[in-house]
């Protein structure tokens, strides 16, 4: 039996991913949570003849207390979606107590639970969410995960793409590490399953990187104000979480890109320290999953000079985000 919780469900991201964990057949319990209009989501997706139970909860009443009750597993798509223009750290201001608020909620409520933290800017709400749980005394780095999948996706894609077989989109995988921003998304296409044609200049290797570091920004900008990636980030969302659910229920070698706090495994994330060369807390990386969560972090394995290049200019951002996310908790209201 396996309860899953979205927090912010009503949303863009939420309402389609909500819909991808009812029809998980992993999934017995669903607790849809958000400010407003979940009654209607979960009734609408109730009717979906798959097993999971489905509930809608609004904060009156100590909803979000009774969404997370008996929680196995919690994705936070809640806080507000970019607008042309805007970097993810423009979101901080208003996600940050958002994301702090909810964070408060499973410290309290559900404190074993796995938390899937989409809410932007992840390299510092992910911070956030890691210095609530301590504050509470709960802090486990094995459950607490930023979701960086939608990098992953889209390098899969934009490399079946320039193979000219989209049909090859599901099996690319090419590991994307660091964090989720801008330059700090570093697509490790060296280690590509499909490599790039031995024909590929470094212009278009330059325009590749660049594609996949800034492909949110292609929807931002077609969808013209009305937000950013929600029916991709829901797909990315609901097959990084499905991961989590079959690790749990004990399938061993099931590795993702995720961004986790270096602690979870400690040999692992010094080793990775020492490959990028900074004692950074948080990173991305490759992290096998076990029932407990974070079983080991992989190795960056062998980058070229070029992907170095790469992480060395993601560093100083990154420290800043993950130093911004960890003091907001005991900053002044
Ligand atoms: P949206 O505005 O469509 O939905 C957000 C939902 O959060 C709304 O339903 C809103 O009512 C709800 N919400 C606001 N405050 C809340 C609170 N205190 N408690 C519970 N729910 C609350 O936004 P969208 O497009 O779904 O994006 C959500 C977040 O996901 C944004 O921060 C966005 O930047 C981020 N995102 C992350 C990606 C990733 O790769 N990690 C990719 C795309 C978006």
């Amino acid at each position: 039996m396996v309860k899953a919780v979205v927090l912010g469900a009503a949303g863009g991201i939420g309402q389609p991913l909500s819909l991808l964990l009812k029809i998980n057949p992993l999934v017995s319990e669903l607790a849809l949570y958000d400010i407003v209009n979940t009654p209607g989501v979960a009734v609408d997706l109730s009717h979906i003849a798959t097993p999971a139970k489905v509930q809608g909860f609004l904060p009156p009443d100590d909803g979000l207390k009774k969404a997370l009750t008996g929680a196995d597993i919690v994705v936070i798509p809640a806080g507000i979606p970019r607008k042309p223009g805007m970097t993810r750290d423009d979101l901080f201001k208003i996600n940050a107590g958002i994301v702090r608020d909810l964070a408060t909620g499973i410290a309290t409520t559900a404190p074993k639970a796995f938390v899937l933290v989409i809410s932007n800017p992840v390299n510092s709400t992910v911070p956030i969410v890691a210095e609530v749980f301590k504050k509470n005394g709960v802090f486990d780095p094995k459950r607490i995960f930023g979701v960086t999948t939608l990098d992953v996706v889209r390098a899969s894609t934009f490399v079946s793409e320039i193979l000219g077989d989209l049909s090859l989109a599901p099996s690319v995988k090419v590991p994307v590490v660091g964090g989720h921003s801008g330059v700090t998304i570093i697509p490790l296409l060296s280690q590509s399953s499909h490599p790039l044609p031995t024909s590929f200049k470094a212009e278009a290797l330059d325009a590749l990187v660049n594609r996949i570091q800034f492909g949110g920004d292609e929807v931002v900008k077609a969808k013209d104000g009305a937000g950013s990636a929600t029916l991709s980030m829901a797909y990315a969302g609901a097959e990084f979480a499905e991961k989590i659910l079959r690790a749990v229920k004990g399938e061993k070698g099931i590795v993702a890109p995720t961004y986790v706090h270096l602690s979870a495994d400690k040999a692992g994330g010094d080793a990775i320290k020492k490959e990028i060369g900074k004692d950074l807390d948080y990173f991305s990386a490759p992290v096998e999953l076990g029932p407990e969560g974070v079983v080991k972090i992989n190795s960056l394995g062998k980058v070229t000079e070029y992907e170095q290049k790469l992480i060395q200019a993601a560093l100083p951002d990154l420290a800043t985000n993950i130093e911004k996310g960890a003091s907001f908790v005991d900053a002044p209201k």
